[in-house]
């Protein structure tokens, strides 16, 4: 495995900061002298079928669910997604949602955090350390997303917009979509909202299209060739803020939940199929 990796990683030339700084009418030719990302997942399709990492944090994840942790002892069993205490099998893709008891539409991550606070006994502050994964400091939070999004393998999206929370997050998320800003004056519309549009070997799905929207949403988390580690949709979007040169977001914020919903709805009767696995 390890060695598999290592390969990997040097066919990965570009760097999200390139990207970034790359402008996006400017590199259209380039591009194509490249290749595409097509042909980059194919290679990770032929890997798939070797198998993906991320089944290894899939299996860390399970554990963790299933271990007596925090000041509580308890483990995260009981843990409420949407569909009832102790029910895994397909709440991610009815995710996010708005939950009585903390009176807010909350995302997986921000549920996941819930939990180990309610159950467990840990401050909102433990729950939420190391989000991501750095090198040398595993991330329980994306192995904990890889198990519970792996419970939806199968299950088509099936995002509610019932509750007047819902239908306000979902219109929230939207607005982000098209809100311009930053030194750029990027929004996630400038990238995301046509067909066909491309920076360097990536091509950029069009998120306001089902099928575009499908595609990205139903597979992440994703074991990210290119960092060795398995990245939720909170990175995800954060990476793209990041890109787009806004402020950072904090880990788990409304923001981030409600550009979530918004995608998520949008990706409604997609199978869900993560987690997956990208460049
Ligand atoms: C400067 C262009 C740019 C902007 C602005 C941008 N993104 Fe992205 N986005 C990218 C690139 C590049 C990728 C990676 C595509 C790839 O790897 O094939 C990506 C990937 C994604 C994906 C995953 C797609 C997949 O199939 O895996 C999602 C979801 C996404 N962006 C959402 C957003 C959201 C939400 C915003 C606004 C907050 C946003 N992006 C803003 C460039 C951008």
């Amino acid at each position: 495995m390890r060695n598999t990796r290592r390969r990997l990683r040097g066919t990965v030339a570009l760097t999200a900061a390139a990207i970034a700084a790359a402008s996006l009418a400017g590199l259209a030719s380039l591009a194509q002298a490249q290749g595409s990302t097509a042909e980059e997942i194919a290679k990770y399709r032929q890997m798939l079928a070797e198998g993906n990492p991320a089944e290894l944090w899939e299996a860390a994840g399970e554990e963790l669910w299933k271990k007596p942790a925090g000041p509580k002892n308890a483990s995260l069993e009981q843990c409420d997604l949407g569909k009832g205490p102790g029910v895994t099998k397909g709440a991610y893709a009815e995710l996010p949602r708005y939950f009585k008891d903390a009176n807010k539409v909350m995302d997986l991550e921000q549920r996941l955090a819930w939990c180990r606070v309610t159950l467990q006994g840990l401050t909102q502050e433990e729950a939420t350390k190391q989000p991501f994964s750095a090198s040398g400091k595993p991330s329980d939070i994306e192995r904990l997303a890889s198990y519970l999004t792996g419970e939806s393998r199968g299950v088509k999206m099936n995002v509610q917009l019932t509750h007047p929370e819902e239908k306000r997050v979902y219109a929230l998320g939207q607005k982000m979509f098209f809100y311009r800003g930053g030194a750029y004056d990027f929004a996630c519309a400038t990238c995301h909202a046509v067909d066909g549009q491309r920076i360097r070997l990536q091509d950029l799905p069009n998120l306001l299209e089902p099928k575009g929207a499908q595609a990205a949403y139903t597979t992440w988390p994703a074991y990210r060739v290119s960092q060795g580690e398995v990245r939720t949709m909170q990175h995800r979007i954060y990476d793209c803020l990041r890109q787009q040169r806004f402020p950072e977001p904090a880990y788990g914020s409304d923001v981030i939940t409600a550009l979530s919903m918004f995608l998520a709805k949008n990706a409604n009767g997609g199978t869900y199929d993560g987690p997956n696995m990208k460049r």
